[in-house]
């Protein structure tokens, strides 16, 4: 993997896009390293929280590669929107929780992996964007999807459609980030969120994300049922018996087992 780090310590791994020159431009290359990366993470089952950034003080992904992109017939463009989409999915369903850490630009492409993560922690110089209609094409891999369902529809038109940019306070205000740290801040802030979801019992965390975006997809009575099964099956589990023992017992739990 050229264009990807992976590190794995402890329970938590880190994925960082490193293609700085091009402010991590996300190319058919980096698209694929990223997903072998995720691969990676996916076997090492001792991780429970996944961070993904950005190298470099100014960019987490500035888009899609519009050099690699310009060229394409409707084919080639279609293919490349597939790709990018199947691994963007990949991260909203990954098995455990994803952490968009937000170290600057987060434009087109890279506003939309940032909102393929569960949670999203954004630097104070972060800028984000959907520009793409500036460039004679939608956003493509799934902007005109997730952005709406994540801030509405009103917010997400207005950034779609007039191509703005807007700063990670703006972000906030509608709902676009979690929270704002100072930039030299950033991978502490993320770090110790990824800390304190990996130390709860991560079939019970894995369940919740599941219901969670299963129930978003559907009415409340189906969400429901989507609940139900996801907090019975946690009562077929160690963490369940470990956990509600410590807390009869007045004890902490050490370590849940899965
Ligand atoms: N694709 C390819 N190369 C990119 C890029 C991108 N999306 N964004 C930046 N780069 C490259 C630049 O071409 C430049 O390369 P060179 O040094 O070889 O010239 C290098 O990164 C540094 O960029 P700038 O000199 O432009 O840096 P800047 O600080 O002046 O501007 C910026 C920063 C405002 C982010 C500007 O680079 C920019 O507007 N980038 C494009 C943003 C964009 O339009 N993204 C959407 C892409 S389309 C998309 O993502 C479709 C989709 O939904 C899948």
């Amino acid at each position: 993997m050229d264009t990807v780090l992976l590190e794995m310590k402890e329970h938590i791994a880190t994925i960082t896009i490193n293609r700085p020159k091009a402010l991590n431009a996300l190319s058919t290359e980096v698209l694929e390293d990223l997903n072998t990366a995720l691969a990676q993470v996916c076997a090492t089952k001792s991780i429970y929280a996944l961070i993904i950034t950005g190298a470099g003080d100014k960019s987490f992904v500035a888009g899609a590669d519009i050099a690699e992109m310009k060229d394409k017939n409707v084919d080639e463009a279609a293919t490349y929107g597939r790709f990018g989409n199947q691994i963007f999915r990949r991260i909203e369903n990954f098995r455990c929780p994803v952490i968009a850490a937000i170290n600057g630009f987060a434009l087109g492409g890279g506003c939309e992996l940032a909102c393929a993560c569960d949670i999203r922690i954004a630097a104070d110089n972060a800028v984000f964007g959907q520009p793409e209609v500036g460039l004679g094409i939608t956003p493509g891999f799934g902007g005109t999807q997730r952005l709406a369902r994540l801030v509405g529809a009103g917010p997400a038109k207005e950034m779609i459609f007039t191509g703005r940019n807007i700063k990670a306070d703006k972000a906030l205000a509608i709902g676009l980030v979690n929270s704002v740290v100072p930039h030299d801040e950033l991978m502490a802030a993320a770090e110790k969120m990824a800390a304190n979801i990996a130390k709860n019992a991560p079939i019970a965390v894995a369940n919740a994300k599941t219901a969670i975006n299963e129930g978003l997809q559907t009415n409340i009575d189906a969400g429901i049922n989507i609940e139900v099964k996801a907090f019975s099956a946690c009562f077929a589990t160690e963490d369940q018996r470990t956990g509600m023992n410590a807390f009869v017992n007045k004890e902490k739990v050490d370590a849940f087992a899965n």
